[in-house]
């Protein structure tokens, strides 16, 4: 049966970094029509009423209807130990993290965690994720299950670390090898599930770790790669004592075989010039981590630099080295953090960095992270006046992005109206 939902809706046909702020189309009476798990139609509401008269229609009224959003780096094992007080990132890691990350042995508390993960995603709006796990099948296997159950598009690998972590936490080059191999071949494209190969990052990895990641990923060009590159100067200062015989940081990945279309990298803050030429070269893709790079206190991350040398950049939370599960309040950050390096971010880029940019920077912009004909319905409507403050700000709105500003400010989990995964109501 026909689903119709009416309301605001929110569209990209161009990218705004390149085409500004027109590159988004709002159309004020509109309506999104999903049958069978796809957007079938868009357009003026009346019309598709009258195209539709079987549909089952619901009336947002002023609320906006968007694709729902793509938070394209996280770490579903550190939900429970978000918003933990650290000094800097291998402090906050050997602190807090690694700690929480030897539970995931137990597949009872894996389940537990990611069913309690996507509860929390899912009630701010994000329909994707790209996760890290932990070391443990056991995590790979709780995190696809509990996607598969709720019908999400998700993309996830087993974490691989074979140095400078707790005993319980280290894998070796073959056994990640074998297991990840098996992960891949359970999971990879099954019902919406992607696997992706991932190395944790190269202070916790061997050179034959990595190369061994490396031959995996050639054996399985299809399958997207991700670690974390330059997230702080202690962290390369670190890289270049571990991996001597490397250039840069990327090059510990490159000699390995970890570069490439479809390599995505989170953080990525402090780069040098050759890293940037290679990035852009190869096309590979970013994940900017706003909420966490101030959180760890990482950097300010260059979009305007990045994104005019034609990367792929994405948005991300990085639960829970991020400070929120809300994508609204990830592209409030990334707004202050635009603002502090003097280069203000326009709220379609914003929008668009969390819907088309996350999926872009997962190859996915043909599937999910925009409201079209036979894009996949994942669609969120978002109250736009969801709070007293928020409600108040909005009355001298002019323009939709007057209206939509607040709530990417001052919004979150009360923002979300609504969620549709594969065009059912969650
Ligand atoms: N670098 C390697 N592992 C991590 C992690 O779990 N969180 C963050 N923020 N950075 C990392
Ligand atoms: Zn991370």
């Amino acid at each position: 049966m026909a689903e119709l939902i009416l309301g605001q809706v929110l569209s990209f046909h161009g990218d705004p970094f390149i085409e500004g702020a027109d590159a988004a189309k709002v159309e004020t009476n509109g309506g999104v029509v999903m049958i069978g798990g796809e957007i079938t139609a868009t357009g003026p509401a009346d019309q598709l009423r009258k195209d539709y008269p079987q549909a089952h229609v619901t009336d947002y009224g002023r609320a906006l209807i968007s694709a729902g959003f793509i938070d394209s780096h996280v770490h579903y094992p550190q939900t429970a130990m978000i918003a933990s007080w650290g000094k800097r990132l291998i402090d906050w890691l050997n602190t807090y993290t690694f700690p929480e990350e030897m539970r995931f042995a137990d597949p009872d508390y894996a389940a537990e965690i990611a069913a309690r993960y996507f509860d929390l995603t899912l009630s701010n709006g994000t329909t994707s994720v790209c996760s890290y796990t932990t070391i443990h099948p056991e995590s790979v296997d709780a995190f696809f299950n509990e996607a598969q159950k709720r019908g999400l598009r998700s993309y996830a690998g087993k974490t691989c670390m074979d140095r400078n972590a707790p005993k319980g936490l280290l894998d070796t080059p073959q056994s990640a090898y074998d297991d990840s191999k098996r992960l891949l071949e359970k999971w990879h494209g099954v019902d919406r599930l992607s696997y992706v190969i991932t190395p944790r990052f190269s202070p916790t990895s061997t050179p034959e770790q990595l190369a061994a990641m490396g031959a995996l990923w050639r054996d399985n060009p299809d399958c997207l790669m991700q670690t974390h590159l330059s997230e702080q100067p202690d962290e390369i200062e670190w890289v270049k004592q571990l991996h001597p015989q490397s250039r840069d940081y990327l090059d510990t990945y490159e000699a390995q075989g970890l570069l490439g279309m479809g390599a995505v990298y989170g953080h990525a803050i402090h780069l040098t010039e050759r890293e940037i030429d290679r990035l852009a070269e190869v096309g590979a893709s970013l994940v900017h981590c706003p909420t966490s790079n101030m959180f760890i206190g990482s950097g300010l991350f260059d979009m305007e630099g990045l994104v005019a040398r034609g990367l792929r950049v994405g948005l991300a939370t990085d639960t829970g080295g991020g400070s929120s599960f809300s994508m609204l309040r990830t592209m409030a950050a990334a707004y202050e953090v635009a603002q502090l390096r003097g280069t203000p971010l326009h709220p379609s880029q914003l929008w668009w960095l969390a819907t088309q940019g996350s999926a872009r920077a997962l190859h996915a912009e043909k599937k999910i992270g925009n409201i079209a004909k036979g894009m996949e319905a994942d669609v969120i409507v978002i109250d736009l006046a969801s709070t007293p403050a928020i409600e108040q700000a909005t009355r001298r709105a002019e323009t939709i992005w007057q209206s939509v500003f607040p709530t990417i400010m001052m919004g979150d989990d009360r923002a979300i109206k609504a969620v549709y995964v594969g065009g059912q109501r969650r």
